[in-house]
């Protein structure tokens, strides 16, 4: 089933246009890797698909009702988390609270601990600091906090802007990993937006290539990283 349609999104920024009539579809439980360069409307994608940014036109509808014009809450309540550009963790809070936090638009409260478990579980690095205050953490840690937060609300459609930004490669491949084995487990839809082309591609059902608001390509993640005008001009390879 097809889970996220964009169709023709058209969004700008005042006399910017970000985003031109850009449409791709994700089925249930797969992940989309959005490639492009500084510039290339990624973050204006993520931020229109969680309601934080209104589109000039064009349609995006997650399980058949449309996305556009709902408040971001309303979409958090229908399924949809999203973890933006900078590790967006709350300072002041321990790793728990951040985490229990990730809990509070949960229907049923008596799962957030199980959740937590399970987060813990897939960064152990978190569970040894539970009570360190988040502004404590290292970039690495704090992003994947940021995740980690995110998975609590156990959500249907994980948006998630750059996770690898300004992280060491290795860890890179720790969080692309881990972010790949648990929308497995869980049947999540992930739209993974990414510089780290390869890195993305490879865990990637479909990829969607974006340059300067608008799509140069999309299809099968496979047949992009193989396709040699594509690899040399947006895959940096
Ligand atoms: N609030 C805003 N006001 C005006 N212009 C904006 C605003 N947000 C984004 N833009 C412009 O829209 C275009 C797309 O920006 P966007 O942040 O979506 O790109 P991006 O692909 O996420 O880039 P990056 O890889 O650098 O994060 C850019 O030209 C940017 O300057
Ligand atoms: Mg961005």
């Amino acid at each position: 089933m097809t889970a996220l349609l964009i169709n023709k999104l058209t969004v700008d920024h005042g006399a910017i246009r970000a985003l031109s009539d850009v449409s791709f579809e994700v089925p249930e439980g797969k992940l989309a890797a959005v490639i492009g360069s500084n510039g290339a409307g990624k973050t204006t994608l993520l931020r229109t698909l969680s309601g934080l940014k209104s589109p000039t036109s064009g349609t995006a509808r997650w399980n058949d009702r449309s996305m556009v014009g709902v408040k971001p809450e309303d979409l958090v309540r229908r399924g949809i988390s999203h973890v933006s550009e900078g590790k967006s963790v709350i300072p002041e809070l321990t790793v728990k609270e951040n985490l229990l936090v990730g809990g509070l638009w949960r229907n049923d409260k008596s799962d957030t601990a199980q959740a937590i478990n399970e987060v813990v579980e897939l960064f152990p690095r978190l569970g040894e600091r539970m009570s360190q205050s988040a502004n404590t953490l290292s970039g690495g840690e704090r992003q994947m906090l940021a995740i980690g937060r995110a998975l609590v609300s156990r959500p249907k459609l994980l948006l998630l802007d750059e996770p690898s930004l300004g992280l060491a490669p290795l860890i890179i491949e720790q969080i692309f990993t881990a972010i790949n084995d648990l929308r497995k487990r869980l049947n999540m839809t992930v739209v993974l937006v990414e510089q780290n082309a390869i890195s993305a591609l490879e865990i990637a059902d479909i990829g969607v290539i974006l340059n300067l608001g608008e799509l140069v390509a999309s299809g099968p993640a496979q047949d992009l990283m193989n396709d040699p005008a594509l690899r040399s001009a947006y895959l940096g390879y």
